[in-house]
Order: C-alpha cells, then sequence, then structure tokens
C-alpha cells in the first residue's frame, strides 16, 4: 500500500519506518520537511513530503500530530486528498499542562471524543482509532513477555477497520473492535492509564491485552 504519514514526531517516524519495513510505500507529511533531513538518511527509501502531498499519496493515511493540532493538519492535507480514504488517528487529545500525580489531562469530554469531533469535520474520512494506547517504541513489532498486545480499534466503516486490522496483525499486534466512533470516548482515555506507570515509575514498556 502507499501510505501517507502525517506527523515528523515520535509516532510519525516510528510508524513510517514500520510501514516501510513491513512492504508498504510511504510518505511522510510535515510542515518542515528540512527537520528531516538526518532522519530521512537512515531511512532513505521513505519519501518527504507537506501534509498534502502525503495525503495525496497515500491510499491509507495516519495522523499521528499533536493532538490539539489535529484539525489544522487535516485542513492543511485538505479535504480533496483525503476524501473517502482510511485514515488511523493515532492522536490523543492531551492538554500542555504538567501531570498531576501521573495523569495527564485532556481537552475533550467523555460526551464527545476527537476523533468524533474530526469525523464530524471530516465527514467523508473513514476514521479509525489506534496506536494511541500505546507508547511508539512499542508500536510495531513489540515483544511482551506475557504474549501478543491487545489493539483496541474503533470507527464507523467496517471496510477501513478491516484494512487496519491487518496493519496491526503484520505488525504484531491482535485487534479488539469495539464499534464505532463513539467508542473513541473510552479508547482515548487509555492512553492516560498507559502513562501513569511512565510518570510514577518510568516504566514506559507495556501494553494493554484484553482476556477472555
Ligand atoms: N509519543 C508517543 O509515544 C505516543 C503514543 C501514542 C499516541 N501518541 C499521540 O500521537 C501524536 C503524535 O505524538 P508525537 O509524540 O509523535 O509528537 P507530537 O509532538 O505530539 O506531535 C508532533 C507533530 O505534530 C505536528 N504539529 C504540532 N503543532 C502543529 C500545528 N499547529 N499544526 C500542524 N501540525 C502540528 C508537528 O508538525 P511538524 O511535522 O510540522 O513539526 C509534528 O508532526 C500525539 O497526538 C500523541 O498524543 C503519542
Amino acid at each position: 500500500m502507499n501510505v501517507g504519514v502525517l506527523g515528523s514526531g515520535e509516532v510519525g517516524t516510528i510508524l513510517a519506518a514500520g510501514f516501510q519495513a513491513h512492504g508498504h510505500n510511504v510518505m511522510v507529511g510535515t510542515r518542515t520537511p528540512a527537520k528531516l533531513n538526518d532522519w530521512a538518511k537512515q531511512n532513505a527509501k521513505v519519501q518527504i513530503g507537506t501534509f498534502a502531498e502525503a495525503a495525496q499519496f497515500g491510499e491509507l493515511i495516519v495522523l499521528a500530530v499533536k493532538g490539539s493540532a489535529a484539525p489544522e493538519a487535516l485542513r492543511a492535507a485538505t479535504a480533496k486528498n483525503l476524501s473517502g480514504k482510511p485514515v488511523i488517528d493515532a492522536t490523543n487529545p492531551i492538554t500542555d499542562a504538567a501531570p498531576t500525580n501521573g495523569v495527564l489531562g485532556f481537552f475533550t469530554s467523555l460526551e464527545q471524543s476527537s476523533m468524533e469531533r474530526l469525523q464530524r469535520e471530516f465527514a467523508d474520512v473513514r476514521f479509525v482509532k489506534a496506536f494511541n494506547s500505546v507508547g511508539s517504541t512499542c508500536m510495531v513489532n513489540p515483544k511482551f513477555k506475557g504474549g501478543k498486545p491487545t489493539m483496541f480499534i474503533c470507527g464507523n466503516d467496517e471496510a477501513a477497520k478491516k484494512i487496519v486490522s491487518d496493519v496491526l496483525d503484520q505488525f504484531g499486534w491482535e485487534t479488539a473492535d469495539m464499534g464505532k466512533a463513539e467508542a473513541a470516548r473510552a479508547i482515548e482515555p487509555l492512553c492516560l492509564l498507559w502513562c501513569i506507570p511512565g510518570f510514577l515509575h518510568d516504566d514506559w514498556v507495556h501494553a494493554f491485552k484484553l482476556l477472555t
């Protein structure tokens, strides 16, 4: 697949390298391509472009920007370039405030998630929440003593979720589909839970597993 990754931070670069390593063609989109000059030398097969160029390039899009900037980044990518495409939403609506006893703040409420807001503005985009509930270093080919971790996903489009669940399978995850976009109200806060052992005990290597 051609994958357009919107975002040049830890998540964007790790997922871009992961998609490339798993045989996909990748373009990373950023406002400032020059900031990736060193990274690009080590990842020579990955193309670098603007948000709009990466969105146009991708059959599958990954949204990996600062949560508060997600609408702005999608507008820069343009509705036309995103129209009808599956978009993996890896973002979290974290505020800039310091955590309180290890708990980060959100600028959304439990009545409306960030992904629902994005879905409302970009109505024909096929958003799938995924990769938001684990640290970037564990996203691709995770190895845990406890076995294969679970990625919780949700979204309104079944075909888009199948594409994402195939990617997760390729990256070494099992998928738990939690249903429609409203389930992002529960999946986004998993990032708060995931981060607590990090802030309290400097433990940043773990993932969730759904036992049945
Ligand atoms: N770090 C993790 O382990 C982790 C794990 C799960 C989920 N997440 C979520 O994944 C997302 C990315 O996290 P990150 O740690 O990789 O990096 P980040 O620092 O949260 O985001 C960096 C990206 O945000 C873009 N950005 C910032 N302000 C912008 C604006 N005003 N307009 C457009 N774009 C803007 C930057 O654009 P430029 O490229 O132009 O600089 C850059 O691509 C976040 O929503 C985060 O909550 C992070």
